[in-house]
């Protein structure tokens, strides 16, 4: 149920703006009383990288926003370029996609069309491959990467790791 729930996603995006708005407003009538305020600072979420499975997108979601994880299959792996390469998120010995779902353009949310085709965004035309570099403008780069740190076989999204900083560094993503 949950991974139905995670898979919903994207076609309920809309009302999760929606949503976000309401939540946002509970959060603030929340913070004049809530004595903790390091509970409700915290922002990271945690994701078990051993569920998912190979090229298919899974979105999760972080602070508001898409997070696109796709698991690579090893013939994904092989045939990375050094592009590609440099945006690899390995866990456990796992390969992933991640990314903020949002086209770096004005923001849609793009589709995944499969191995061959990558995301396209439907607003106006963007494309990007399977590994979130930017292949057909006006997006102006690939997706921008969450912070992220890798913790065994899991990831917590909200914390810097090294990998995640090195990718800061070298200028992978903003
Ligand atoms: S918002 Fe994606 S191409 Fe314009």
């Amino acid at each position: 149920m949950e991974s139905n729930s995670r898979r919903g996603f994207m076609g309920k995006a809309f009302g999760a703006v929606a949503a976000v708005g309401a939540v946002g407003s509970l959060v603030a009538m929340k913070s004049s009383w809530d004595p903790l305020p390091s509970v409700k600072a915290a922002g990271f979420t945690t994701l078990d990288m051993s569920t998912y499975e190979e090229n298919e997108l899974i979105t999760e979601k972080w602070r508001g926003k898409p997070i696109f994880v796709l698991k690579k299959t090893a013939a994904m792996v092989a045939s990375q370029t050094d592009a590609q390469k440099e945006r690899d998120v390995v866990v456990d010995g796992m390969h992933f996609m991640l990314a903020i779902g949002l086209c770096t353009h004005l923001g849609c949310i793009p589709a995944y069309k499969g191995e061959k085709d990558g995301f396209l965004c439907a607003c106006h035309g963007g494309q990007f491959d399977w590994a979130g570099a930017v292949t057909k403008v006006p997006p102006p780069r690939g997706f921008d990467i969450p912070p992220f740190k890798i913790d065994g076989n899991k990831l917590v999204l909200g914390e810097a790791g090294p990998e995640y900083t090195k990718m800061k560094e070298t200028g992978i993503t903003l």
